[in-house]
C-alpha cells in the first residue's frame, strides 16, 4: 500500500490545500494519479443516508434500514445491543460504499426543547460516553469509520450557526465534554466533527482550544477534525486551529486562500502538512467501495425491532398492561397508521419498510375500533374527539397514540413547547373520562410535560422515535409478548419552568450563558431537592427486582486503587424480564460543591422469574474526582464516598460507604489573598499559621474594641474572621506595624511552600 507520509513528499501545496476541502457534498477529492480515491461520507447516526447525487445534500436518499433513533437506543442502556446497531449501521454503510457514517451525537441535552434531542444519547455525561464508545466500536467493526459530532457545546438549535456558548470551567470538563473524551481516548473515532456554534467566542470550526489543545493535545486524538457541513467561515483560520478537511465542496476560493496564506507565512507549512496527511492517511486506508454486498434486510428489519422493544420505557402501569387476551381494543390517534419513527433534519433515512402499530395490532387478532383522534395539522376537532370518545367507550381499552408530528421536532430549531398540542390533550382527556382502561402511547424524540392528563390514565408507554420496527415492538411491549426492558436517559420535568437552563435558554444577543453549570438533569433537581414527573432512570417492567448483598472489594482505598463492587439482583415476579440497575457516587467530603449523586456505572441483566445474577461493577480513579478549575486538573478528595445501588436516581435500594484515604496531590496553591479557613485547609498553610494564629486573632480583637476576644459590635469573631484574606486580617490587627502585613504573609507563605509532605499529603 502507498505510504501516506512519502506520498505526502510528492505533493505540491496546491495539491495538500486541494485535499482539505470537499469534492462535493459527500466526498473528499480524489488524486487519482496518485492513486488516491475519494473518501465518501454519509449521515448518520440511526440509517444509512445515502444520496447518490453526490453533488445533492438533501435530496431522497436510497433504502435503509431506519434504527431506532439514539434516544431509544440510549434507553436499552445496553452496550451490547447499541453494538450490534451500529455494526449493522456499518455493514449497510459499506455495502453502499460509504467509508465514513456520520455519527453519533454525544452532545448533552441541557434542555429539554432541544431540537436534535431525539438524535443525541442522555442528559448524563458518563451514560453518553459509554453508548458512544460502543456506538463507534460496533461501526468501526466493519471498516466504516465514525463521525463524532458535534464538538462541542452544540446543545440547542436555536442559532446554532452563531451562537456563542460560554459556560464555566467545571462544567465543560464535567458535563459537556466527558461523552467526547471517552469516545475519544477509548474508541479512536476516525473523524470528530466539529460543531457550528461559538465557544468563548470563536467558531467551533476555528477553536483552536477546542481542536487543539484539548483534543488532540490533552486526548492525545490521531484522527481527522472535519467540519460540520457549511460550519467553516475563515478556512485558513480554521485549519490553523486544527480543522483538517473542509465539507462540503467544492470551495475552489477556500483552497486558494489555503495556498496564499501558506505562500506569505501566514499558515506554517507544517499545519497543511499534518492535515492533508491525515485526509491521505483515511483514503489510502479505508476499504474499498464493497458494493451492495451481504447486508441482510431482513436481519437489520429485526434487529431494529429489538432495540426499539428495548428501549420503550413503561413509564407508568396501574395494572392495565399487559394487555388481556380476548379485549376489545379502541385504538385512538392517527400516529397508529402512520408510525412517527424518526424526525426532521440531515439524519432522515428512507426507510426499507415500516411497520406500523396497526398493523402489529391487527397482526394479533384482537378486536379493534380505529379512530383517527387527532388531526395533521393538529386543530383542535371535536368531531374527531368523538368519534374517539365513542370507540374507546365500545371497547374494553382504549390506546392513545400521539406523536408530535413532522416538523416539530427538527435539526436547525428547537422545541417551542414541553407539552403536547392542545389537540392531543383535549383528546386524552376525553377519552380517559370516557374509558377509565384508557393506555397512552407516546411517540416523541424527548420528554413531554403531562400534568393535565397523566392522573387520569393508568398506564404511559413512552415508545420515543421508533425507527422502522417500533410498530412491531410496540405490541410486543403492549401484549406483554416482550417485558418493556427501557429507562429514561433524561429526566422527565413537570413543567419547563422547572428545568435547570430555564432561566438562560435560550440566550440573547446571540450569546447564551449555561448558568446552571454543573447542575444539568437529576443532579440540577436531586440538589434542588424538586419534584419531577419521572426521574433519569426511571422505568418499570411487568416484573420485580430485588437488590441485594451489596460488596465492596474494600472500604478504604487509595488513590490508583481500583474498586469493586458488586450485588445482587433476583427476579421476584412472574414475567422474564431485564433490569437495569444503576450505581451512582456521592462525594461526602468534597473541597468544591459536587451534586448529590452522579451516575458511574450501570449494567442490564436478563432474568427469568426466580433468578438470580451477581453484577460486578469496577470503579477507577475517575469516578470519584472532579475538575477543579484552580489547579487545571482532576482531583479526587480524600475522605468518604456514598455508593448508591438503585433502580432509578430517585430509586435507590442499597448503598455503602467507602473511604479514599489519600486525595489527589495538589501544588501549593495558598496566595496572598488566601483566608484563614484556606490558609487552615491546607497541611503545609496549617503547620504554620495555627501557632500564630492565636496572636493574630486577639491582635484584630483589640483593634475591635473586644474585651473577651470572642464578640465585637455583636459579630462572632472567629466566624468573621474565617473567610478574612490572612492579609487584610494582619493588616487590621497590626501586630507587627515595622512589617507591612504583605511582606509578613508572604514570608508565611514562603516557609509553608518549602515545607516537605508526605505520600499521605501530610507535612513530613
Ligand atoms: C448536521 C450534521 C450532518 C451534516 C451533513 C449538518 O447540518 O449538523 O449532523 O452530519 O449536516 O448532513
Amino acid at each position: 500500500m502507498t505510504d501516506a507520509r512519502e506520498l505526502l513528499g510528492r505533493l505540491g501545496v496546491e495539491e495538500k490545500a486541494a485535499l482539505c476541502v470537499g469534492a462535493s457534498a459527500w466526498t473528499t477529492v480524489p488524486l487519482a494519479a496518485r492513486g488516491v480515491g475519494a473518501v465518501r461520507m454519509s449521515d448518520g447516526p440511526h440509517g444509512v443516508r445515502f444520496v447518490a447525487d453526490e453533488q445533492a445534500a438533501v435530496q431522497e436518499s436510497l433504502a435503509a434500514t431506519c434504527f431506532p433513533t439514539a434516544v431509544a437506543l440510549a434507553s436499552t442502556w445496553n452496550v451490547d445491543l447499541v453494538r450490534d446497531v451500529a455494526a449493522a449501521l456499518g455493514a449497510e454503510a459499506a455495502a453502499l460504499g460509504v467509508h465514513v457514517l456520520l455519527g453519533p451525537g454525544v452532545n448533552i441535552k441541557r434542555t429539554p426543547l432541544g431540537g436534535r434531542n431525539f438524535e443525541y444519547l442522555s442528559e448524563d455525561p458518563y451514560l453518553a460516553g459509554e453508548l458512544a464508545v460502543a456506538w463507534i466500536e460496533g461501526l468501526q467493526s466493519q471498516g466504516v469509520g465514525a463521525s463524532l459530532k458535534h464538538f462541542a457545546l452544540n446543545n440547542q438549535e436555536y442559532q446554532r450557526n452563531s451562537i456563542d456558548v460560554s459556560v464555566d470551567e467545571r462544567a465543560l470538563r464535567e458535563i459537556y465534554l466527558p461523552a467526547f473524551e471517552a469516545a475519544v481516548t477509548r474508541a479512536r473515532p476516525w473523524t470528530v466533527m466539529c460543531a457550528y456554534n461559538r465557544v468563548d467566542g470563536d467558531l467551533c470550526s476555528q477553536n483552536e482550544r477546542l481542536l487543539t489543545r484539548i483534543l488532540r493535545e490533552e486526548w492525545g486524538y490521531q484522527g481527522l477534525v472535519v467540519s460540520d457541513w457549511g460550519a467553516v467561515r475563515d478556512r485558513v483560520a480554521a485549519l490553523a486551529a486544527g480543522l483538517d478537511l473542509e465539507m462540503p465542496g467544492p470551495r475552489p476560493a477556500h483552497v486558494q486562500e489555503i495556498v496564499d496564506a501558506v505562500a506569505d507565512g501566514r499558515l506554517p507549512g507544517s499545519r497543511l502538512d499534518d492535515a492533508a496527511l491525515r485526509i491521505l492517511r483515511m483514503a489510502l486506508s479505508a476499504p474499498a467501495a464493497a458494493g451492495a454486498a451481504a447486508v441482510d434486510p431482513d436481519g437489520h428489519h429485526r434487529l431494529a425491532r429489538d432495540a426499539a422493544r428495548e428501549g420503550m420505557v413503561l413509564l407508568k402501569n396501574e395494572g392495565i398492561l399487559p394487555l388481556g387476551r380476548g379485549q376489545t381494543l379502541a385504538v385512538i390517534g392517527r400516529s397508529a397508521m402512520e408510525a412517527k419513527i424518526q424526525a426532521g433534519g440531515s439524519s432522515r433515512v428512507s426507510p426499507t419498510r415500516v411497520d406500523t402499530p396497526w398493523d402489529a395490532l391487527v397482526a394479533t387478532g384482537a378486536e379493534l375500533r380505529y379512530a383517527e383522534g387527532w388531526a395533521a395539522d393538529l386543530r383542535p376537532r371535536d368531531d374527531l374527539v368523538r368519534q374517539s370518545v365513542d370507540a374507546a367507550r365500545a371497547a374494553d381499552v382504549a390506546l392513545v397514540f400521539v406523536a408530535l408530528p413532522g416538523t416539530l421536532e427538527s435539526e436547525g430549531y428547537d422545541r417551542t413547547d414541553l407539552s403536547l398540542p392542545p389537540a392531543q390533550v383535549q383528546l386524552i382527556r376525553a377519552v380517559a373520562a370516557a374509558q377509565p382502561q384508557t393506555v397512552v402511547v407516546l411517540n416523541t424524540g424527548g420528554a413531554v410535560a403531562m400534568a393535565p392528563w397523566i392522573a387520569s390514565v393508568p398506564a404511559v408507554l413512552q415508545a420515543w422515535t421508533m425507527g422502522q420496527a417500533g410498530g412491531g415492538a410496540l405490541v410486543d411491549v403492549l401484549t406483554g409478548a416482550a417485558n418493556p426492558g427501557g429507562k429514561l436517559a433524561e429526566t422527565f420535568p413537570l413543567a419547563i419552568h422547572d428545568t435547570p437552563a430555564y432561566l438562560s435558554y435560550p440566550g440573547e444577543n446571540g450569546r447564551v450563558r449555561y448558568d446552571e453549570g454543573i447542575f444539568v438533569g437529576y443532579r440540577y433537581y436531586d440538589e434542588r431537592k424538586a419534584a419531577v414527573l419521572f426521574p433519569f432512570g426511571h422505568g418499570l417492567s411487568y416484573t420485580t427486582f430485588a437488590y441485594d448483598d451489596l460488596r465492596v472489594s474494600a472500604t478504604r482505598f487509595d488513590l490508583g486503587e481500583r474498586l469493586r463492587v458488586s450485588f445482587n439482583i433476583t427476579n421476584t415476579g412472574a414475567a422474564a424480564g431485564q433490569e437495569v440497575a444503576q450505581l451512582y457516587v456521592h462525594d461526602a467530603d468534597a473541597r468544591l460543591r459536587r451534586p448529590p449523586k452522579e451516575l458511574k456505572g450501570f449494567a442490564k441483566v436478563r432474568l427469568e422469574p426466580g433468578e438470580t445474577s451477581r453484577v460486578d461493577l469496577e470503579l477507577d480513579e475517575r469516578t470519584f474526582a472532579y475538575y477543579d478549575p484552580a489547579h487545571g486538573r482532576w482531583v479526587a478528595d480524600a475522605g468518604d464516598f456514598d455508593l448508591l445501588v438503585g433502580a432509578s436516581s430517585a430509586d435507590i435500594r442499597l448503598r455503602t460507604r467507602v473511604t479514599l484515604t489519600r486525595g489527589t496531590p495538589l501544588p501549593f496553591a495558598l496566595t496572598r489573598e488566601s483566608s484563614v479557613r484556606e490558609w487552615l485547609a491546607d497541611p503545609r498553610g496549617k503547620a504554620v499559621l495555627a501557632p500564630l494564629l492565636a496572636v493574630i486573632q486577639e491582635a484584630m480583637a483589640r483593634t475591635m474594641g473586644s474585651s473577651d476576644g470572642r464578640e465585637a459590635i455583636g459579630m462572632d469573631l472567629d466566624r468573621f474572621l474565617m473567610d478574612m484574606p490572612l492579609v487584610a486580617i494582619v493588616a487590621h490587627g497590626e501586630t507587627t506595624p515595622q512589617v507591612s502585613a504583605t511582606a509578613m504573609v508572604d514570608a508565611l507563605l514562603a516557609r509553608a511552600g518549602a515545607m516537605p509532605l508526605d505520600h499521605d499529603g501530610a507535612v513530613a
